[in-house]
Parts: C-alpha cells; structure tokens; sequence
C-alpha cells in the first residue's frame, strides 16, 4: 500500500537545557496537504517544526528524543546528510530572511550551495551575476539556472512584479514580496515539504492574501507545514490542523472537525477564543 504520509513524528520529545519543550509527540501529517499548527505562544510550535529538519539542533543546549520519518527515512539517523535534508525540507521564516544580494542570486542560492553551475559552465558566478540582462533575455534563456529562477519566481507569484529588477537588492523589496522571494528560494531546489512559521505574521492584509493564495496553489505539489497563530488564517487554508499546549500536541485532525466539533474540550476552548 502506498504511504500517504510524507511525514511521521512518534515520541517526540525537546529539551532546552533541563527544560522539556515537546512531550510525546507523535503525529503523522498527510502528503501534499496544508497542515496548519495552532497553539498559545510558548506551547512548543516552532520547536516542532524546526526538529522537522534538523534546524533546532543548531542549538547546542537542545536535546531530542523520538522518531521523525520523512518519506520513509529516519532523519536522526547519524548517516543523514543534513544538506540535501534542509533542501527536502524548506523554511521559511516568521520575518523575511532574504540575503543581502540580488534577487536572482538569492532564488539561485540554493542552486549554488547545491554545486549547479551556470551555463553548464566554465563561466565564474560572479560573471553571470554581473551581467545585467534583460528580463526577455533571462526569461528566454536555455540556461537551466536562468529557467529555475524564472519558473521559482513564476511559481511564487513574484515574477511580473520583479522581473525588471532582477539584478537589484532583494532587500529593497516590500515585506510582502521579500516573504514570496524567500518562498521562491525555497523551491527552487525542488524540496518535498515547506515549512513556514508564522510567514504572515509581520505583513499586512493584502501580501498575507497573496501568500495564502499562494500557499493554496503549492499544496498541489508539496506538502505544507505552517504554524499560524491566526485562527482565520488557518480556517482558510489548511486541510489538517495540530493544536499545542504545554508543549503537546493535544490534538490532530481534519481542520472542519478541530474547528467544529473538536474532541479534547482544550481545543474547543481554544479554537472557540477562550484562551491564547
Ligand atoms: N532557544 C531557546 N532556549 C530556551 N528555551 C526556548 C528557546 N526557544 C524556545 N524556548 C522555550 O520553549 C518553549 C516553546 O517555545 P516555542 O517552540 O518557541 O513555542 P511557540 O512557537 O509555540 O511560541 C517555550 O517555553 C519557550 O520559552
Ligand atoms: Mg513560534
């Protein structure tokens, strides 16, 4: 029988220093779904999504404890190779975190750690990067980092607003398109799952429209994992919702069975506006 789940999660557990973060968590989220991860601040959230990568235990005080399997393998195994990890698994973070450089070199980045070479070629980077090529150049050429970040950026739905600054500063983008570049980046390396933590969170209604649509039409092709602490936001987007306490996952379901007729009466409570 054919997994469905791209993700597993069993007995999970964190520890920042003595402190135990994550309890016994074990969850399997579905494929090419949106998941959603609701929760009062503090109750663990983004400690569990960051152990979904391996990006937590670039903190030396954390300890962890459990299983996550992704497509079947074991990613706390000692033989796992944390770069093509991290590419599997994208993130995307509550601020916009792009790179002080161009916008093509940022989408292209991935490309680069990943040893893609431009032109299949002898050129050097900094070459390619410095040629100020028309977007119709860039768009039409047979180059396959030029056809990646052309279709990343098509993809995040920034292309037409960037297209003619693509040798700019990423940074002198709006939150808004910063949010979507760092989007593009991410699956310009083709990854299976994209996790974001709270990506609205500092932007205002219209790019959080934008990003939501936008999140809609990825669900197609990867498995989403957001942590949201916009009820509506979730209501709107996910298929699947996680709701933290203390550090638990209390409750895992269809998102139209966690908002209406929730088992555990901390979810109802919750989901209801009672608490949080
Ligand atoms: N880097 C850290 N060092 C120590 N404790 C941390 C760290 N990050 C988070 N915590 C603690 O872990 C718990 C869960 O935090 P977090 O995963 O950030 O929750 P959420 O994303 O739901 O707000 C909180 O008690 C928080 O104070
Ligand atoms: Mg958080």
């Amino acid at each position: 029988m054919k997994n469905n789940y791209t993700l597993e999660v069993k007995n999970l557990q964190v520890w920042y220093e003595d402190q135990q973060v994550l309890k016994q968590i074990s969850v399997k989220i579905p494929k090419g779904k949106i998941t959603a991860l609701i929760g009062a601040s503090g109750s663990g959230k983004s400690t569990f999504l960051r152990s979904l990568n391996r990006i937590l235990e670039t903190n030396p005080v954390v300890k962890i404890d459990g299983l996550v399997k992704i497509g079947g393998q074991k990613i706390y195994e000692p033989t796992t190779d944390l770069i093509e990890l991290r590419r599997k698994v994208g993130m995307v973070f509550q601020s916009p975190t792009p790179f002080p450089k161009s916008i093509y070199e940022n989408v292209a980045f991935g490309l680069k750690v990943a040893g893609v070479k431009p032109n299949q070629s002898k050129k050097p980077w900094w070459q390619i990067f410095e040629q100020k090529r028309t977007a119709n150049e860039i768009e039409n050429s047979e180059d396959f980092m030029d056809k990646v970040v052309v279709n990343s950026l098509k993809e995040a739905a920034l292309w037409k607003e960037v297209k003619d600054r693509l040798h700019t500063s990423a940074l002198k983008l709006s939150g808004g398109q910063q949010q979507r570049l760092c989007i593009a980046r991410a699956i310009a390396v083709q990854p299976e799952i994209l996790l974001l933590d709270e990506p609205c969170s500092a932007l205002d209604p219209i790019s959080t429209k934008k990003i939501e649509e936008l999140l809609l039409k990825l669900s197609d092709k990867y498995t989403i994992v957001i942590v949201t602490h916009n009820l509506h936001q979730a209501k709107r987007i996910s298929d699947h919702i996680g709701f933290f306490h203390l550090g638990e996952m209390i409750e895992f379901g269809e998102s139209q069975y966690i908002f209406e007729k929730p088992e555990q009466k901390l979810t109802k409570e919750y989901v209801g506006g009672h608490f949080g």
